[in-house]
């Protein structure tokens, strides 16, 4: 604790402000310096790997640690990487001139979710923040994107449905009402996704709080032009969003001029289980991106096309017509391959001009963000001309592109071509552009021939050849004499110090023209940064038009990248329609043909519909290629509506509304949910979710438990899904009974993955055919992977007897001499086998 009372005024002073800013880490101007005081120094000496001390007198010490001022953006995007925030509190007045305590004041707050600066992000990815609001099971949620100036709401029912737009746009920082905090599941459950959570007073989520908060920040009265006024619960979770941002920015966001609502109902929903499963955007083995859907697709061009990809991958669109509209122009970019490549070689010089404009409106952008914004202007008409005669609507539509000859020219004829990266030095702004800066600049060349003048004059004078006009910091211009030489200074000379070989003076007329330099020096730093700032302001005035520009060339990058991946692996256009039948012709999992040797991929073929072919039941072997076929097929549909073409020979999607995928095994440990819970709570989800629109996954469920219950479990589930849902459903299984399903109820198919025996060993053909197949050849795939010959041959036996039995389920644990030897051989004990077997537990379940 610290005793607030004891310490200086100007300690005094710095704690006020830190109360004000308790959850942030507080960063002071002092001199040359950032200091951090008491706690916040401990966690940035011990996060940043810089030096503790301490400072004051013997009674008060205080822990201090500090960055030099030039160097705080690299800390600070430390620390904010590592989901700390950062307050930056500024000297308000000149320290020299200032009167008792220097006034001093937060600029800003650098937080995960509202940074702009490239070095704190990934420009691949959107930065978001959301703003949740919940009344029950009923969510008002807004993200917005500080570094881009993206800002939507939308809301809707349910948590599931929650968890799913979390995942799709992994926001970096929450903001939710302090009474929240109450549902600590809830909250825990964000926070997991390493979410920076910030509760706000329940007050700024009130309906006329947030209502007023909104209509100041869009500066309307009217909120129904945003499409917003009729959602109570995004008004809320808007208006407190705006508030915190303005709060912590300290600066007008005005690029976030525009809120844009959304229904969960427009997209394709993936809930968080699928997004994983599918890996399109993180693999399930290390959360990277390697072996991704993302991965795949990663060609865009500019950052603005990545995250133009990305958010359409992860945002699979369910109307037929918007759908055809990117692969229409999908297909008139991968039919015009000269077309493409011009287009994509002009992308190349575009950089990230939509971050770029952020920095611009939060008044951090320099004078190379400028210039890249200018180079990638430059490109616009180009672009413009080779789109001219398209025929697709959406490249007709992005062809009528602003040109932005306008903005272009004003950096052109304001900011150097190749300027410094701060303004510290000056150099920023063009010469001829202002004549005060032409002049002042003249007066620090001339300077340099003024003061080499002086030391000619001054030694002819004298006749002291040695002396010298020098410059130091503390006197600034001087003459030096050597001891020598003394006897000959002239008498208007004014000594200034003594050195050890001589002394320094000055003269009335070398501080004349060091005053004249010097003030030119100061009014140029001064100038050319007024200059800058007029010119962020001018660009201001094409905000809009440059905002459109950026995200029509997000838009084109993402459709000439999805041709080039198509052109490159082989894909075709697939017809998308609100049919009730997914038909894939020789069907390609997209990034496991990658991996597989070339041309070894083997594709296969699906046909789903609503009636007589709903359930596809999947035996086979193991490492046969069932789970890879069902995945194939879900990212294939996926593909096709995200607007990509797809790797087929052929393909017509019938709508999806939803893709479920029950895929895999794994504990859940941080939330102390066991294997068999995890798989039962997302077959639960799926049962109470799905609709007849969807694509169900399952891959092997039921497995995490007991055979009897799993395959009671595997069979019901099947069944409800046939007669209550009528999903679309793809079901794999080593439970070789559920090859039964199909003579009890209609619309089930059973298929396997073929193999071909060979001697002891099998061979894949990775072929789905049509009939079930009962047996997994566990062991000999058991073998494949290396397990010691005693245990393979030793489980050959075990399951040869269990083949020869009865059926009764009481199976005696054979221990003959000959077993006895064997497991005195393996060295370890073999537990009695639980009761049965699976064929005879079969029969015995359903007959
Ligand atoms: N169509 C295919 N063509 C070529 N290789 C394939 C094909 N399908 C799968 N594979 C390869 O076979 C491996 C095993 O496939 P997969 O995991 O789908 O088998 P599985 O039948 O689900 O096995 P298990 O029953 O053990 O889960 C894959 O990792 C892949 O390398
Ligand atoms: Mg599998």
């Amino acid at each position: 604790m610290v005793d607030y009372d004891s310490q200086t005024p100007m300690m005094r002073q710095l704690l006020d402000i830190k109360k004000k800013h308790p959850d942030s880490i507080l960063m002071t101007r002092m001199g040359d310096f950032y200091e951090m005081f008491f706690d916040d120094a401990k966690t940035a000496a011990r996060e940043l790997d810089i030096t503790l001390t301490s400072r004051g007198g013997k009674h008060r010490q205080v822990p201090l640690a500090g960055i030099p001022y030039h160097a705080i953006d690299s800390y600070i995007a430390k620390l904010v990487k590592k989901g700390y925030k950062v307050t930056i509190c500024e000297q308000m007045e000149d320290p020299k001139k200032a009167v008792g305590l220097v006034k001093r004041a937060v600029v800003r707050t650098i937080t995960p979710g509202s940074v702009v600066e490239s070095n704190m992000l990934d420009s691949k990815s959107n930065n978001y923040i959301i703003s949740i609001f919940r009344d029950g099971d009923y969510f008002g949620i807004s993200l917005a994107d500080v570094s881009t100036g993206s800002f939507l709401t939308t809301s809707f029912k349910g948590r599931g449905k929650f968890f799913a737009e979390m995942s799709r746009f992994s926001p970096k920082e929450c903001v939710m009402p302090k009474t929240l905090q109450l549902d600590k599941v809830f909250v825990d459950e964000i926070k997991k996704q390493g979410v920076y959570v910030n509760y706000l007073d329940d007050d700024l989520f009130r309906a006329d709080t947030a209502r007023d908060a909104l209509e100041k920040h869009f500066r309307t009265k009217y909120l129904e032009g945003f499409g917003i006024k009729d959602m109570p619960l995004s008004i809320k979770s808007s208006g407190a969003l705006v508030r915190y941002l303005s709060d912590t920015q300290m600066k007008e966001l005005s690029h976030l001029n525009r809120i844009h609502t959304y229904s969960t109902d427009d997209y394709m929903i993936l809930d968080r289980q699928t997004q994983r499963n599918l890996e399109i955007c993180a693999n399930i083995s290390d959360g990277s991106e390697k072996g991704t859907l993302f991965e795949l697709f990663d060609h865009a061009k500019t950052p603005m096309g990545a995250r133009t990809v990305k958010s359409w991958l992860l945002h699979p669109l369910l109307d037929a017509g918007k759908i055809s509209g990117r692969h229409d122009a999908v297909a008139e970019l991968s039919a015009n391959v000269i077309l493409r490549k011009d287009i994509r070689d002009h992308l190349d010089n575009v950089y990230d001009i939509e971050r770029i404009l952020s920095r611009i409106v939060c008044g951090s952008a320099n004078a190379r963000d400028l210039i890249a914004m200018k180079m990638s202007m430059l490109e616009i008409p180009h672009i413009k001309k080779l789109l001219s005669s398209v025929r697709s609507s959406m490249l007709s539509d992005i062809s009528g592109i602003d040109s932005l000859a306008d903005a272009a020219g004003c950096i052109q004829e304001s900011i150097a071509d190749e300027p410094p990266a701060t303004m510290r030095d000056g150099g920023v702004i063009k010469d001829g552009h202002n004549a005060e800066l032409d002049n002042l600049r003249s007066v620090t060349r001339d300077g340099k021939s003024w003061i080499a003048k002086i030391e000619d004059d001054e030694r002819k004078r004298t006749g002291i050849n040695s002396l010298r006009v020098r410059f130091n910091k503390v006197f600034g211009y001087y003459i030096e004499v050597t001891k020598a030489n003394l006897d000959r200074v002239p008498s208007d000379y004014i000594r200034k110090q003594t050195t050890v070989n001589g002394e320094r003076f000055i003269t009335a007329d070398l501080k004349e023209k060091e005053s004249l330099i010097l003030g030119a020096e100061e009014k140029i730093k001064a100038l050319e940064l007024n200059l800058f700032v007029e010119v962020l302001t001018k660009l201001m005035e094409h905000l809009d038009k440059m905002k459109d520009a950026a995200f029509k060339i997000g838009v084109l990058d993402a459709l000439s990248c999805f041709s080039d991946v198509a052109a490159q692996n082989n894909y075709v256009k697939p017809v998308v329609n609100d049919s009730d039948t997914i038909r894939i012709s020789d069907g390609r999992h997209p990034t496991v043909e990658l991996i597989s040797d070339s041309g070894r991929f083997v594709p296969n073929s699906t046909y789903l519909d609503g009636s007589c072919d709903m359930m596809a039941v999947i035996t086979g072997p193991n490492m046969a290629g069932k789970s890879t076929y069902m995945r194939q097929v879900a990212l294939i549909v996926l593909m096709a509506q995200a607007g990509s073409f797809v790797p087929a020979s052929s393909a017509s999607v019938g709508i999806v509304d939803r893709i479920f995928t029950r895929v895999g095994a794994h504990d859940d440990l941080s939330t102390g949910q066991s294997t068999f819970m995890v798989e039962m709570n997302e077959t639960a989800n799926i049962l109470n979710n799905a609709t007849s629109k969807s694509l169900v996954i399952l891959d092997e469920i039921g497995r995490g438990t007991s055979t009897y219950d799993g395959l009671s479990i595997a069979w019901s589930v099947a069944e409800y899904i046939l007669l209550k849902i009528g999903a679309k459903t793809l079901f794999a299984t080593h439970y070789h009974v559920m090859n039964r399903l199909k003579d009890n109820l209609s619309g089930v198919k059973n298929y396997h993955v073929s193999v071909r025996e060979d001697g002891d060993n099998i061979i894949f053909l990775r072929k789905i055919e049509e009939g079930g197949v009962d047996r997994s050849y566990g062991v000999e795939v058991a073998r494949l992977a290396g397990l010691p010959s005693e245990v393979v041959d030793r489980a050959k036996a075990m399951q040869s007897m269990f083949e020869s039995e009865d059926g009764s389920g009481d199976v005696a644990f054979p221990v003959d001499e000959d077993t006895k030897k064997k497991i005195d051989e393996l060295g370890s004990a073999v537990d009695a086998p639980s009761k049965g077997r699976d064929g005879s537990m079969q029969k015995k379940l359903f007959g």
